[in-house]
Parts: structure tokens; C-alpha cells; sequence
């Protein structure tokens, strides 16, 4: 019986250990290949990735450069979240046909919508170039020269490389720039929009939400990719015809349990998994608990005024909710990367990193890197620090702030590049200014002010702070800025930019809210990013030596390169976790707890009558459980990211059970550190997607041109 146990618990640390990790579709033969088939996959690395033939990443499109998403039948239909989908519902929605409010379904391709702008990318094939890129680089002096040395390189090698003329090439660094890897694309840019549930289902629970398990969600929306009569890219046009993908995924109706393989394929946006222990200390003591305070004091004004005030919901819903996102994501970051002791886990790490190098010999080579990088990052810490104050005040949250930034950048433009540059640049600026205006109360902005020009000037580093910033009084201070600049309205601001370069510039300089912009901005260029941008490209050029060290000297553990929106597999199973001391999660949640969660007329929590109806009669269609419950959203231990979202989640055979959305709060550290005990994604069931599509939207056209897997019990209906 003990050894049985020992066998057990031998057997959960090695199926633990195989999870985790963002790994190269190109690359898997070998020991992903062979991990993957230990947790329970039946096909194969050929059948993933094939240059030659069809294989599942011809059905993984590049959603408009941020997210991802699926083809799910031979017509070109495509599957995303809501979300993501989200700018292009909006854009096709007015006051009578509020498509966010009551959803919206094409019962016919014609009633299909075109999106300006919208492209989604496929990959044909991906093709190492790291020597190619490397030529001529490794005996420049310094790191600068080899930058410039790396990117021509790869302007050369993208402009000769052989590829046919409706393709596009990219090429991209993969682990700190030791590896360069060139992909094959189409590009396709005729994208109509083809279903979305209404948000009382898409966007069901929102922020309050959003990061959280359980979660009910319905996170999905349907669009249609079309092509030119030969199946290629082509702009938009009446004549295109619904583009044939080389793989579409059967839809499984069969469901999930807990433990079954479960794998995503997708573009995950940004890691970064081997930053020395300096650095996640500097992340989790000084960046994040001041991009957290900043946003924390920005989001408290502005829920304030949209919970009294709906005119002022609606200006600021969406800025509101894309502020709110990484704020609570860093909060539970900053709590994960604390609990599971990264810091000390990297220093581990770091003793035995340096014990190898020592026993091999290298330590010309590697020797120095740590030392190295404790020192950069003691000498970065101010300066990172007031760069994040910068970003997050003046870039991102005092809109008064960030309007005079890009009047600021104007004067420059002026300055080292002429007069007819100035006028392009302010030409473009009005017209961009305008939409900017429409969602722009200065009644809340300046609330917003008063409190991060006050965390600017008593939390950011001093001696960075322009002398308009010493011992300021920012109440008073922010009564004369809201008082006299003529920033704070639209026709204000085109006073300002009336007339030729010399009498804007003369305007704009005598107008308190460019003042003060342009001295903290000037102070900001002057010293704090020549200083942060010289250290910072040492660690660029030690972060890339330490990861080839990583490589050498641990060529059994399971490195794969950080995130950097290109495509790749991560895999685990479905699980459930722990969240805190006597809680255990489930990974499967039903429609019950969106009943549960049901507050009429709420703006979160709202239910649609129809979907309530459906509920009580149980008519789930051929899509409920065995024990006619309707599942609705499940998590397992795939890695992922940001631009994960709309990630086809497939089972053993490749068939899609979800549409990855999100991650849980207790396991976001995983972009710094990964822990299998507690690092889950967040996914919507394929049966609720079939049953919102069948059963509350009434679309059989769509069911109809998918491939969906019934389970025996529901065969014959
Ligand atoms: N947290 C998810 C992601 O990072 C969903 C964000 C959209 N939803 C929201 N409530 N803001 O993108
Ligand atoms: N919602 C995220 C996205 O838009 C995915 C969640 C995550 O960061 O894992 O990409």
C-alpha cells in the first residue's frame, strides 16, 4: 500500500512536471511529442504542424494582430472571443441596432457585415534563420552596433526569401535573441462579421468577473473569413466567396472530465519566464505596487461618477474596463509571485546556474551575468520606477496629460522637422482628437488629476521632478490647470491648433496644461530615458547570454522561449485547484451559476429572458452533460497569455472543446513563473457555444456547416 502510494505521488510530480510552457508548433517531435502522449494525446507532432500537408495550425489564424482564433467549418467560418470581436461589434451598432445590447446573427452569408480594417493572418510555414541573421554580428564591438547589424539582416534575408506573391514573410528573435525563426503568412483581410450573443452572455459578469473562477462567461462571437476565387487574400470585395481553410476543426459535443488531455494552440503576447530574481524583485516590491496605486486611484474616481451617471457610463465603460484589466491582473500577479516564493525559487536557480558554469569552466563566458545583473538592476530602480510613473500618469490615465503629451510630440515634430511635418502631424491629430473628445468628461478627468498629479509628485522618484512639480499643493494646483487650459475641450483644443506652426506653438506655450505637461515630459527625456534606456539595453544583452546559458547548462530541464505573439502549443489537463486555505475550485462550471449570479437590470449581471426561459424548461438541445446539465466554462493547466484569447482548446484527437478567454486571479504570475498547482486558463465549453449558437440564437445555418461530435447519448436525436 505505501509503495503504491509512492508510485502515486512519483507519478503526480511527473505528469506536474510536464506542464507548463509555450512550445514552438514546428519543434514538438521529441519530448513534447512524447509528453503529450503521456497526458493522453492520440495524434501526432506531424499532425499539428506539416509543411507538406494539412495539418491543425492551418486552422489557427492571427485575429487582428492581438488575439486568436479558429476556423470551425470548410466555408471559412471563424470563432473568437467577444471581446475580441468587440470594436468590430460596436462599429456596426447604433441606437435602434444596439448589436453589444441584444446580440446579432446572420441567418444568411448576405446579412454577413465587412469590418474595415479587420485581417486575421495564417501561418503556411515556419523556417529556421538564425545563421543568416547572426552573419556578421558576433565581432561588433558594442551591443548597439549589433542591434543595427541583427535588424538588417533581417530586412535582407525577409526581402530574398522565396515565397509566393500573395504571401508575407516576418521573421522574429525566439528565446533573448539566440534564435531567429522567419514564418510564412496569408493574410486576409475580408472578414465579415457573422454572430455575437448579446453582452448579457458574451460579456456576462464583466469586470467584477473578469480574472475569476468560477466564471460564466458565453465568450465568443462568429465572423467569416472570405477570399478571391482562387482561395487567396484579397481586399474586400462583393465577389469574394468564402474561403476554404485548409483544416477547420470538427466541434466536439462530447465534453470534458477532469484529468483529460487538453491542449491550445495561439499567439501568446509577452513572458517573461527567465528574468533573473533582481528583476522580480523590483517587480513585485516597486513596479507593480505603483502602476497599481496609480490605476487603483484612477479607476475609484471614475466608478464613482459612472455608478451616479449614465451618460458618463457610457464615455467611459470601455476605457474603464481596459484600465481595470492589467490593474487587477498585477494584483493578483504581485499575490501569486509573493505565495509561491518565486523570488527565493529563482535564487536557487541562480546558486546552481552559477555552480555549473564554475564546474565547467566558462566562467569567462558566463562567469559575471548575475553579479552583473544585480548591479544593473540596482541602477535601474529609480529610473524604472519613474518611467512607470510617467507611462501610467501621463501616457495612460490623466487624459488632460496625455492629450498635452501628443501636442508635445507636435511642437517636436516642429522642431526637427519642419513646418509641413508640423502641419500633417497636427492635421491628423484633429481628426484623431475628435473621437478622443466623445468619450471625455472633464469633470472626471479632473478628479483623475488631483489624485496622480498628487502620486506624481510625492511617490515618484524626486529627483527627477520638474521644478513645476516641487512641493506642490495639488488641489490648488489643479483648480488653476481645469481652470484656464483649453485642453479640456474639443473647441478649445482647435483654438489651440488654429494657424500656422509659430502662433500654435506661441498658444500652446502659454496655455497651464501644456506648461506643465511639457516640463514634466521634458524632465522625463532628459533624465530619467537616456539613463533608463543605456542600462536597459545591458540587460537586453545579458538576458540574452543568460538564457544560452540556461540552455547549456540545463539541457534536460524544459526550457521553450518566451511569449512573443507567434504561434504556439501549450498543453495539460482539465483540473481544478486551490485557491486558499480550505477551498477547492472545480474545473467545471453550468449554467446554473449564471442563474446564481442573476441581479436584474444590472449592467454585470443581467440575463436575457429567453435564456432564463431555456433554462427552466431544460431545453438544452443535443448539448447537455450526461446528467442534463448544461456545462458552461472549464479550467485546465494550459500556459497562457494575452493574445491567447479566442485559443482553440482541443481534446485528445484534435477536435475543439472550448474557446480560451482568460486566466485565474491566484495563477496570473504565471507570464513571470509558472506553478502547476495553482496556473490555470480559463475556457467557455464547445457545448455552450453549439447551445447559445442552436438553441438561443436559432442559427441551424451555422450548426449546419460545422462538424459536430455527438456523444452516443445524444446520437439519435
Ligand atoms: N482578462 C481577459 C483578458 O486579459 C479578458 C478581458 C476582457 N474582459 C473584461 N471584462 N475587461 O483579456
Ligand atoms: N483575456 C486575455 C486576452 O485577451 C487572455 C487571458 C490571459 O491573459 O491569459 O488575450
Amino acid at each position: 500500500m505505501k509503495f503504491l502510494k509512492l508510485l502515486l505521488v512519483l507519478f503526480v510530480i511527473q505528469v506536474q512536471a510536464q506542464q507548463g510552457g509555450m512550445w514552438i508548433p514546428s519543434l514538438l517531435k521529441g519530448t513534447n511529442e512524447k509528453e503529450m502522449k503521456a497526458l493522453g494525446m492520440k495524434i501526432s507532432a506531424d499532425d499539428i504542424y506539416s509543411v507538406n500537408n494539412s495539418s491543425l495550425k492551418d486552422a489557427v489564424p492571427h485575429f487582428d494582430g492581438g488575439c486568436t482564433a479558429e476556423m470551425i467549418s470548410p466555408k471559412g467560418l471563424l470563432l473568437t472571443n467577444h471581446h475580441c470581436g468587440y470594436d468590430n461589434i460596436q462599429s456596426h451598432s447604433t441606437v435602434e441596432n444596439d448589436y453589444l445590447t441584444n446580440g446579432f446573427w446572420a441567418y444568411k452569408m448576405e446579412d454577413e457585415l465587412p469590418n474595415k480594417d479587420l485581417t486575421v493572418t495564417f501561418i503556411i510555414k515556419i523556417e529556421d534563420v538564425t545563421t543568416k541573421i547572426f552573419e556578421g554580428v558576433l565581432n561588433l564591438p558594442t551591443e548597439s552596433d549589433k542591434q543595427k547589424r541583427i535588424q538588417q539582416n533581417i530586412a535582407t534575408v525577409s526581402k530574398s526569401f522565396q515565397k509566393e506573391a500573395w504571401q508575407d514573410v516576418m521573421i522574429r528573435a525566439f528565446y533573448d535573441g539566440n534564435q531567429y525563426l522567419l514564418f510564412v503568412t496569408e493574410n486576409f483581410k475580408d472578414v465579415r462579421l457573422v454572430g455575437a450573443p448579446p453582452s448579457s452572455i458574451g460579456k456576462f459578469g464583466s469586470d467584477t468577473d473578469n480574472w475569476v473562477w468560477p466564471r460564466h462567461t458565453g465568450d465568443f462571437s462568429l465572423f467569416r473569413v472570405y477570399a478571391d476565387k482562387n482561395n487567396r487574400p484579397a481586399e474586400y470585395s462583393k465577389d469574394n466567396v468564402p474561403y476554404k481553410p485548409k483544416h477547420f476543426f470538427p466541434v466536439s459535443a462530447k465534453g470534458i472530465q477532469e484529468n483529460d488531455f487538453t491542449m491550445v494552440m495561439g499567439y501568446p503576447g509577452r513572458t517573461q519566464e527567465y528574468l533573473p530574481s533582481f528583476a522580480v524583485e523590483q517587480i513585485v516590491n516597486d513596479l507593480n505596487p505603483a502602476k497599481i496605486e496609480i490605476r487603483d486611484a484612477a479607476l475609484k474616481v471614475q466608478d464613482g461618477f459612472m455608478r451616479k451617471d449614465n451618460a458618463i457610463k457610457i464615455q467611459y465603460a470601455s476605457k474603464y474596463a481596459g484600465v481595470a484589466n492589467y490593474w487587477k491582473k498585477w494584483i493578483g500577479e504581485t499575490k501569486g509571485l509573493k505565495k509561491s516564493n518565486a523570488v527565493a525559487i529563482k535564487k536557487d536557480f541562480e546558486k546552481k546556474f552559477q555552480e555549473r558554469v564554475n564546474k565547467a569552466g566558462k566562467q569567462a563566458e558566463y562567469g559575471t551575468i548575475l553579479a552583473d545583473f544585480e548591479k544593473n538592476y540596482k541602477d535601474i530602480r529609480e529610473y524604472a520606477i519613474a518611467r512607470d510613473y510617467f507611462t501610467e500618469v501621463v501616457l495612460r490615465n490623466s487624459e488632460i496629460l496625455s492629450f498635452g503629451y501628443r501636442l508635445y510630440q507636435l511642437e517636436q515634430v516642429y522642431n526637427t522637422k519642419g513646418e509641413q511635418a508640423f502641419n500633417d502631424r497636427k492635421n491628423n491629430l484633429i481628426s484623431g482628437f475628435e473621437g478622443l473628445y466623445k468619450d471625455y468628461s472633464a469633470q472626471v478627468d479632473e478628479k483623475v488629476f488631483e489624485q496622480l498629479i498628487n502620486l506624481y509628485a510625492t511617490k515618484s522618484p524626486k529627483q527627477f521632478l520638474p521644478e513645476t512639480l516641487n512641493n506642490i499643493n495639488a488641489s490648488a494646483l489643479t483648480t488653476s490647470v481645469f481652470g484656464s487650459s483649453k485642453l479640456t475641450s474639443f473647441n478649445g483644443l482647435k483654438e489651440l491648433l488654429n494657424g500656422d506652426a509659430k502662433s500654435v506653438l506661441e498658444k500652446l506655450n502659454q496655455d497651464k496644461g501644456y506648461q506643465l505637461v511639457k516640463s514634466i515630459a521634458d524632465s522625463y527625456q532628459k533624465n530619467v530615458a537616456p539613463k533608463f534606456d543605456e542600462i536597459n539595453l545591458k540587460n537586453i544583452a545579458l538576458q540574452r547570454t543568460y538564457m544560452k546559458g540556461i540552455m547549456e547548462f540545463f539541457p534536460n530541464d524544459r526550457i521553450f522561449p518566451d511569449a512573443n505573439s507567434t504561434l504556439r502549443v501549450t498543453y495539460g489537463k482539465v483540473k481544478g485547484y486551490k485557491p486558499s486555505d480550505a477551498v477547492i475550485y472545480e474545473p467545471v462550471s453550468y449554467l446554473d451559476g449564471v442563474i446564481e449570479k442573476y441581479i436584474p437590470g444590472d449592467y454585470e449581471f443581467d440575463v436575457p429572458k429567453k435564456l432564463i426561459d431555456l433554462y427552466n424548461a431544460k431545453d438544452y438541445g443535443r448539448y447537455a452533460d450526461k446528467n442534463g446539465k448544461m456545462p458552461l466554462a472549464f479550467i485546465a493547466t494550459n500556459h497562457t497569455t494575452g493574445g491567447n484569447s479566442g485559443s482553440p482548446a482541443l481534446d485528445a484527437k484534435g477536435n475543439l472543446i472550448g474557446l480560451n478567454f482568460d486566466r485565474v486571479w491566484e495563477g496570473t504570475m504565471s507570464d513571470i513563473y509558472y506553478s502547476p498547482e495553482i496556473c490555470r486558463n480559463i475556457m467557455v465549453d464547445a457545448r455552450y457555444i453549439l447551445f447559445v449558437i442552436d438553441k438561443f440564437a436559432g442559427a441551424k445555418n451555422l450548426i449546419e456547416e460545422m462538424t459536430i461530435v455527438y456523444p452516443k447519448s445524444q446520437k439519435a436525436k
